[in-house]
């Protein structure tokens, strides 16, 4: 497996964002939501993320290859996303390399219950997730999200 290393976001990383964003194919795999996004949203969104605590680069072979997530959510329950955003670094290992890395660094700080929510079709990421501990806890429906109506809720506990 690929070493990669997981540090903090700063403000020069915005560019990454600002293209990752508008990347139809990987829009596609996610949020699902082609429009494009203004300069002033990605504003928006991108110091919403380096105000907040949870968020890191994934840097893989000394470059940057995405951004994974850990954000607190309810009854001691964390949340991940993970994208691996430079799409020449898509299956080589980093995905899972920083899933791996992001859970030995959440159980180090004492956080045992991490969930994602992943699309139906998106075989390749389900495949990481399971490797990675992930295990399917049911499915998530979304009816009035047209780009989205529903995930699979997939849950890493130690117990
Ligand atoms: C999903 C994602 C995070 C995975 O990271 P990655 O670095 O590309 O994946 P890895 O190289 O670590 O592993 C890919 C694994 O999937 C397998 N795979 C590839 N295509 C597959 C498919 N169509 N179905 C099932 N498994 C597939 C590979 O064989 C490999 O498994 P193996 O190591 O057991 O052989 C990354 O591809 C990504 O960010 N994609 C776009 C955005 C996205 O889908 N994000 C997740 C949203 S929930």
């Amino acid at each position: 497996m690929p070493q990669v290393s997981l540090r903090k976001v700063t403000q020069t990383d915005k560019k990454y964002f600002a293209k990752w964003w508008r990347d139809k194919d990987l829009l596609k795999q996610t949020s699902g939501q082609l429009k494009k996004i203004l300069d002033s949203e990605v504003e928006k969104y991108f110091s919403q993320i380096l105000k907040a605590d949870g968020h890191y680069i994934i840097v893989g072979n000394k470059k940057v290859v995405g951004h994974i997530s850990l954000e607190k959510r309810r009854s001691g329950w964390y949340e991940t996303q993970i994208v691996i955003g430079q799409k020449n670094a898509q299956g080589k290992g980093y995905g899972t390399a920083a899933i791996k890395t992001l859970l030995h660094k959440a159980i180090g700080a004492g956080i045992s219950k991490v969930y994602l929510e992943v699309r139906p079709v998106n075989a390749r990421a389900i495949h990481v997730y399971e490797k990675s501990g992930f295990k399917l806890a049911g499915v998530k429906k979304y009816p009035q999200n047209k780009s989205l109506p529903q995930t699979l809720k997939m849950v890493f506990d130690k117990k």
